[in-house]
């Protein structure tokens, strides 16, 4: 008797304190994440037992065993499912970088730094696309007429978008339930709370539960749904990363502020290869694609600098020629710094020690500075032979030989290794009129040459250290 009275009796809400940087619950407050050892990121989350967990599995553990509303265990490949329909955003790039086009009930993260140009990208998207896919614009740092505005200065097509400048997540979920959009755009997602926690809005329960909402709306009414949040890839202050684990794809808006090329990389993409980039400019009309842009993060100047190397880098699908560039200079510091802008830090203190151990070169005395051009980030590890060259010849003070490109990873043995895609990366630099590749042995073409291209094949580290000395 006293049993079933426990069991009938409602849940109670539990206070959980959730990690911001991954998501992880803990029973109480502590300075430091015990999953992910990040300090101070933990907050206090009210988890409210949710109506279907009252009524649903709890009620049929006991012996539901033939009854109908058994849980059904489904042969995998008898579940019916289609193709995923994808449709057009009307922009090139950012279809790209989709994998092909939107996906029917994908839930889309766009993050970035405020200001790179998300608000302008996402209004420019679902003006193109609303007269095939109903849309509604939700603003929550904007007024309608902000929104409006900026919409007439861009000359965009307005037919078939809704706008609604709104923050509350049940407020906008009864208008969606009226209008039925096909796609929602929630700018910003780190405005939008809801009713049932107490968290001031903008606290990362508030953010991850009115995600969690309109991820549930989008998966059950086939909504697609862009949400914009101000995130750096680093998580940053205002980052809630536990949105990633939530939505199907994240991509992250990149960019130099002084430059006006934009990158947008997939970072998480259950529709499609991640890694992808789309290259956008910003004028005065907002966001053009750069479909074709291949050489736009080179510096440009006519005469070789000290420190500047050009390498082939293949970000998704193109090649792309990007240049490295290094600064190194006697240190003041017992512990000379080692900063590596748009590169991994750790790999730079790796090829710094295979440069001295390999290729008797002694920077332990020296700050290295390490900087990608445009504010793109390279991720693969073609770049290590370029960015040894570039440091190399800072600390010689001496460019290195005109119209040179390189590629090449480096292996702690100081062998240079091959990278995937080599003749694709060659041609490409030969197409731009560069006049000497220094690359991988196994990279360098069994067969025929490229015009112009003189292809220097190297096996050792020490070996492209040398075929750059004059
Ligand atoms: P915005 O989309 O508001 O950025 P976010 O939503 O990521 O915070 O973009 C703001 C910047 O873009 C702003 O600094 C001005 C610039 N911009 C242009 O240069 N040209 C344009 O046509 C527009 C609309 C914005
Ligand atoms: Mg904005």
């Amino acid at each position: 008797m006293a049993k079933s009275a426990a069991r009938t009796s409602p849940p109670k809400a539990r206070t959980a304190y959730v990690c911001s940087e991954c998501g992880a619950d803990h029973g109480k407050w502590q300075g430091q994440c015990g999953e992910c050892g990040a300090w101070n990121t933990l907050s206090e989350f009210v988890i409210e037992p949710a109506a279907a967990a009252k009524a649903g599995p709890a009620s049929r553990r006991s012996g539901w065993a033939g009854k109908a509303d058994a849980p059904k265990v489904t042969a995998l490949k008898d579940v019916r499912h289609s193709e995923d329909a994808r449709v057009s955003t009307g922009i090139g790039e950012l279809d790209r970088v989709l994998g092909g086009g939107l996906v029917e009930g994908a839930v889309v993260l766009v993050g970035g730094d405020p200001g790179i140009g998300k608000s302008t990208l996402l209004l420019q998207a679902v003006a193109r696309m609303a007269p095939t896919l109903p849309a509604l614009y939700v603003t929550g740092e904007e007024s309608l007429a902000q929104v409006a505005g900026r919409a007439a200065r861009l000359d965009l097509p307005l037919d078939g978008l809704q706008a609604l400048a709104e923050t509350g997540i049940e407020i906008i979920l009864e208008h969606a339930a009226v209008s039925r959009p096909k796609l929602i755009v929630a700018d910003s997602v780190q405005t939008l709370w809801t009713e049932s926690l107490t968290a001031a809005p903008g606290s990362v329960s508030q953010v991850r539960e009115s995600a969690a909402r309109l991820v549930r709306y989008a998966k059950e009414t086939g909504t697609a749904v862009f949400l914009v949040g101000h995130v750096t890839k680093e998580g940053g202050i205002a980052g809630p990363r536990v949105l990633e684990h939530m939505v199907d794809a994240v991509l992250y808006f990149e960019g130099e502020s002084g430059s006006r090329f934009r990158v947008l990389r997939a970072f998480k993409n259950r529709f499609g290869a991640v890694n992808e980039l789309g290259v956008f400019a910003m004028g005065d009309k907002g966001l053009k694609e750069v479909p074709n842009p291949s050489a736009i993060f080179l510096s440009g100047g006519s005469t070789p600098q000290p420190g500047s190397c050009v390498m082939v880098t293949r970000e998704g699908t193109r090649p792309l020629l990007v240049e490295v560039q290094a600064l190194v200079d006697a240190s003041p510091l017992s512990n000379p710094r080692r900063v590596a802008v748009g590169l991994e830090q750790n790999r730079l203190a790796m090829l710094l020690a295979v440069l001295h151990r390999h290729g008797g070169i002694v920077v332990g005395d020296q700050d290295v500075f390490v900087n990608v051009v445009g504010g793109i980030r390279v991720q693969e590890t073609a770049a290590d032979l370029p960015v040894l060259l570039a440091v190399l010849s800072s600390l010689q003070d001496r460019p290195l030989p005109d119209k040179t490109v390189a590629f090449g990873e480096i292996g702690l043995s100081g062998e240079i290794r091959p990278v995937p895609n080599g003749e694709e990366r060659l041609r490409e630099a030969a197409t731009h009129g560069f006049k000497r590749a220094i690359v991988p042995k196994a990279n360098a073409p069994k067969s025929g040459a490229f015009k112009g291209l003189e292809v220097i094949a190297v096996e050792r580290l020490s070996q492209a250290l040398e075929s750059v000395q004059p």
